[in-house]
């Protein structure tokens, strides 16, 4: 049997993947051990070199694969988190393992970086769901309107918007705002959350919203709670605001990404039923190893499509569709919508 040196780099980098990998399951089981460890070890180091090489950071939002975000990730978090160090990076080159429209967000953000995204095709459909021009035409129908956009949207969308907001931010965001009557794009189940949270805070608001879902939340159901409470009593739930209002009001918790996973980490329950992209269940195994997670996460198909190797050929050889670009006029002016939403919600 071949003894591997303690200082084979190689050998190294296959326990470091180990150490955080093991605990993450897949829809196969366990995919991680020290045999698949190795077989990724040259191109996570590979990758972290070139970082190196090209003053680079890599981004990734908490749905991309957790040997993303332990094997070759600065930063792993929720768009708002993400948006703040896209924001005040130093670096060179940004990549950003997510979707299209957060790699925008971070090159409107950091226009002089190079931002590349692995693959062209990561999109999401509540930032596809709605145009710049859809935006003119809402903004001509209600022009006492604020237009608030979730940050899941293009930046023509945010060009037409007076503040952008995250799931983090956004009850915040909208209570505190001069305005009576609010246009919010892209997410009508978010909208219809707002409205409810307002209600319960007091604060009079109308809100009128687009038709944006998204394919991942829209799915889950308050069935799936009950039926889940039946089988683990104890159990807590925890949704995002992309959720259906019913979903909402039958969870336990509901917040951003990056609010559910502190909500699972501060909060001691014998199981968990997360209700969002199962990415954010991988991170938790990694993070939280000794809580249960009883499944019916859900699959974001755009997310999955960022991999080690396509990261790798961001960063070494970049494509044009890999290569963020956004015309000077049009960023100038998404940005303002985006450092407004620093301004409130720092
Ligand atoms: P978060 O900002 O809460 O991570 O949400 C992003 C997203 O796309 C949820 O589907
Ligand atoms: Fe878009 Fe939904 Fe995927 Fe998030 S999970 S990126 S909102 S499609």
């Amino acid at each position: 049997m071949l003894i591997k040196q303690p200082d084979d780099p190689l050998e190294t980098e296959a326990q470091r993947l180990l150490y955080s990998l093991m605990y993450v399951d897949c829809s196969a089981g366990r995919k991680w051990n020290i045999e698949t460890c190795r077989e990724i070890a040259p191109l996570t180091l590979e990758i972290n070199r070139l970082k190196r090489e090209k003053n680079a950071v890599i981004l990734t939002h908490s749905y991309v694969e957790p040997e993303i975000i332990y094997g070759v990730g600065d930063f792993r978090g929720d768009s708002y988190y993400l948006s703040a160090r896209a924001r005040e990076a130093k670096a060179d080159v940004i990549v950003f393992a997510g979707v299209v429209f957060m790699a925008e967000t971070a090159k409107i953000l950091s226009p002089d970086a190079q931002v590349v995204v692995p693959d062209r095709g990561s999109a999401c459909t509540l930032a596809d769901s709605i145009t710049g021009e859809d935006v003119r035409r809402l903004k001509a129908l209600y022009p006492d309107a604020a237009v608030v956009c979730y940050i899941n949207s293009t930046a023509q969308v945010k060009a037409e918007s007076d503040v952008c907001v995250t799931s983090s931010n956004v009850y915040d965001i909208v209570s505190g705002l001069a305005e009576k009557r609010i246009v919010f794009v892209p997410d009508r189940l978010m909208a219809e959350n707002i409205r409810k949270e307002l209600a319960a805070r007091g604060v009079e608001k109308e809100i009128i919203s687009s038709d944006g879902t998204c394919i991942v939340h829209e799915e889950f159901t308050p069935e799936q709670i009950a039926q889940a409470r039946e089988n683990f009593p104890g159990l807590k739930v925890a949704a995002h605001p992309e959720c259906t209002p019913e979903v909402a009001e039958q969870a336990d918790f509901l917040g951003s990404t990056g609010a559910m996973m502190k909500y699972v980490k501060s909060t001691d329950a014998p199981y968990y039923l997360m209700l969002t992209e199962c990415g954010l269940v991988g991170r938790l195994a990694v993070e939280e190893p000794d809580k249960n997670f009883i499944g019916g996460c859900r699959l974001c198909p755009y997310m999955k499509l960022n991999s080690l190797q396509n990261i790798h050929r961001a960063l070494s050889d970049p494509q044009p569709d890999q290569l963020i670009t956004i015309d000077d006029d049009l960023s100038r002016r998404a940005a303002r919508c985006i450092d407004r939403m620093f301004e409130l919600a720092p």
